[in-house]
């Protein structure tokens, strides 16, 4: 029966981690507060080594509007910093890459090496008096952790260690990603209107592999789909575990073919990979293709997507064209999957703005195996830990 007024923003009769409020997507208050309670102590990708290939190497990068510098310093280690200038805060480095042994602010030409010390200031006389030498002006360190050549950082200085927060949710990336060099090939950047969250639960979501033509042709009917057991841990962290390689038959979709020639390492021909980490970082691999995502929540209806694929360094021209090939099919700017996640999330945020939608609902039990919605109401319960309020009843009307 179609519902009255009263009956649809009722809150549904559910255990209260089986449903959102709408509102977590939309409150600019929420959006914000996510900043600090979330963000501001949380592990956030920002690129793959690859992109700081050589000592000296650097990226600017953004984190919840912070302008944050990655350098690859000349004893090779990868560190990060606030990219601001601890004289008058002026942003320090302003190209998006580049190689630099120090960075020069153009203010006052203070000058930093790329260990974030500050080795020199401009007519330093004028400081004499009061004592202030380049050793108090060092750059603000940001705590920096590789894994698997992925970089991560967190602002918190406290926070755990990146190794101990993940726990062993990642031990199925060992040797696809460990065990060769890889390199990034293309990053992909898309404006998605909608909120940050949204693209995470897509990733998460198994469910919604009905919506997209080729996963409900190639990968819904892979022996022992429904038997793939969803992992999650304490910190909101995920992964699927089938009882035996997922083989996806790619070939089923009218035009592509099997991925048989190519796979990486510890893969076997076809097999489907995800993990998930908290709170909005996301790897996938299909067999020959190695995903990384990671949204930039700009507003609360506004988040930039960006996608990097992966192939490994030094292979052929034909692997490397055959892996761009199968990354493209799904996930290029006009892969077939791409386009249709983000009109999903973009459907969903044109709603909710709109006040016509009130909850999401996230009921499925499968017994934690298939399309079991498992993943996203662990995610949601750290969400909520973090936060001080239930995802479900943000605004306390329900307590
Ligand atoms: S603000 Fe950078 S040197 Fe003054
Ligand atoms: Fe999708």
């Amino acid at each position: 029966m179609a519902k009255t007024a009263v009956q649809w923003v009722a809150r549904p009769r559910l255990p209260d981690d089986h449903y959102v409020s709408s509102t977590i997507y939309t409150d600019p208050n929420i959006f914000q507060e996510e900043h600090q309670k979330i963000f501001g102590h949380t592990w956030k990708f920002v690129c793959h080594e690859s992109e700081l290939p050589l000592p000296g190497d650097f990226r600017t990068v953004e984190h919840v509007g912070k302008p944050l510098l990655v350098t690859r310093g000349q004893n090779g280690s990868i560190q990060t910093f606030f990219n601001a200038c601890p004289h008058r805060g002026a942003k320090l480095v302003n190209e998006p890459r580049g190689n630099a042994k120090n960075f020069t602010c153009f203010f006052h030409l203070w000058s930093f090496n790329n260990q974030g010390e500050c080795v020199s200031i401009t007519a330093p006389k004028g400081y004499e008096e009061c004592g202030l030498t380049p050793k108090d002006c060092g750059l603000r360190k940001v705590k920096t952790a590789v894994k698997l050549g992925m970089v991560f950082v967190n602002l918190d200085d406290n926070a755990e260690d990146f190794e101990k927060n993940v726990g062993d949710i990642m031990a199925c990336l060992e040797e696809p990603m460990g065990t060769v060099p890889l390199e990034v090939f293309h990053i992909h950047r898309v404006v998605m209107k909608c909120n940050w969250k949204q693209w995470h639960e897509t990733n998460m979501e198994a469910y919604h592999e009905w919506g997209h033509v080729v996963n409900r042709t190639t990968g819904i009917v892979a022996d022992g789909y429904n038997e793939m057991l969803t992992v999650v841990n304490e910190n909101g962290h995920a992964t699927v575990k089938p009882p035996k390689p997922l083989e996806i038959k790619y070939d089923k979709y009218k035009g592509w073919d099997k991925r048989e020639a190519n796979p990486l390492p510890g893969l076997t021909a076809s097999e489907f990979r995800v993990v998930d980490l908290f709170p909005n970082t996301t790897i996938i691999l299909r067999a020959t293709t190695l995903r990384i995502d990671t949204c930039i929540p700009v507003a609360p209806g506004v988040t930039i997507l960006e996608q990097r694929g992966l192939g490994i360094k030094g292979e052929s021209p034909e692997d490397r064209a055959e892996r761009v090939k199968h990354h493209n099919q799904y996930w290029g700017p006009m892969g077939r999957n791409i386009s249709e996640d983000v009109l999903f999330v973009e459907a969903v945020e044109a709603t909710n703005r709109a006040g016509t939608s009130e909850y999401g609902i996230l009921a499925r039990r499968q017994g934690g195996k298939g399309q079991d919605d498992e993943m996203m109401r662990a995610y949601y319960r750290v969400w909520a830990r973090m936060m001080g309020r239930k995802a479900s009843d943000p605004h306390g009307q329900n307590s």
